[in-house]
């Protein structure tokens, strides 16, 4: 089989096409036959070994799949040969096949594709991860989304209008708040060219968000919490800024 391989840490430029032995599930796996992969943040990430987990190389990177059960190991029922599935694991799934256990799949529901099948898991789980179990999000509560228009951003966008929230999405260009506007944002804020934590006071009628959702890190991250209103909650996300922000502790006893 082809696969993408990362013979030593660097930028994804680096990454090589290589042809490996086909593989075999072992007892509690299946094989699974891929038809598309996501390409997310920590991806690049692990290439670059900047990521909590590291991955020794050489090694297959990918981390989200999507494709149709090709074998399974010893002690495996199902799910049955030919059956489209979906997975997430930390490396492997950049590759035509991928061994994962039986537990990390889940069938891909009729009528979506492969495409979409393999780039869901990762960023609408974080997502909904994000503004319910961790941030507590409710319908009509305003939630100010960091990075709108990347992949966790956008799911949240998503996800928190679906909810009934009220989106106020921020990025660093108007085209990039049009994409947050067409999966449902109420209102945009260019952070690059505006003050963030003002315009999220004026959206909010001068009291803040409810909820601030943050994948970007850096200097957006105080803004937002600045423009969070007393009792309001901060989910951080993620630094995909490069920069973890240092936050004065007072904003968050003011909050
Ligand atoms: N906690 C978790 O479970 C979890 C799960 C998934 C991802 N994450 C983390 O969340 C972060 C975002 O992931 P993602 O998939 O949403 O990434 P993404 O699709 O690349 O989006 C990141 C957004 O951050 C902004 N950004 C600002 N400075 C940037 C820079 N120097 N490089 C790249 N983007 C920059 C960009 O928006 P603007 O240009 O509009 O500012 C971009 O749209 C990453 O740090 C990732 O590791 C965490």
């Amino acid at each position: 089989m082809r696969a993408a391989r990362c013979t030593e840490y660097g930028p994804p430029g680096g990454l090589t096409v290589a042809e490996l032995d086909d593989l075999r599930p072992g007892p509690g796996e299946v094989l699974v036959r891929v038809h598309a992969a996501a390409v997310n943040f920590p991806d690049v990430l692990i290439v670059a070994n900047r990521y909590q987990v590291p991955a020794p190389p050489p090694f297959t990177p990918g981390s989200e799949f999507a494709g149709v059960v090709a074998a399974l190991g010893a002690g495996v029922t199902g799910p049955p040969v030919g059956s489209p599935v979906a997975g997430a694991v930390l490396t492997g799934a950049f590759a035509e096949q991928v061994v994962v256990p039986v537990a990390s799949l889940r069938q891909v529901p009729d009528g979506l594709d492969m495409v979409h099948a393999a780039a869901f898991h990762v960023t609408y789980a974080t997502a909904y991860h994000s503004l319910v179990t961790v941030g507590r999000g409710t319908a009509g509560e305003w939630a100010a989304v960091l990075g709108a228009a990347g992949g966790v951003g956008s799911a949240a966008v998503d996800v928190a209008t679906r909810l009934g929230m009220r989106v106020v999405a921020a990025a660093s260009s108007e085209e990039r708040l049009t994409v947050a506007r067409k999966l449902g944002a109420a209102a945009g804020v260019d952070y690059v060219r505006e003050d963030l934590k003002l315009r999220l006071r004026e959206l909010t009628s001068g009291e803040g968000a409810h909820l601030v959702i943050d994948p970007v890190g850096g200097r957006h991250a105080e803004a937002a919490l600045r423009g969070l209103r007393r009792g309001g909650r901060f989910v951080t996300v993620g630094y995909a800024d490069g920069e973890i922000p240092r936050i004065p502790l007072n904003l968050v006893l003011l909050k």
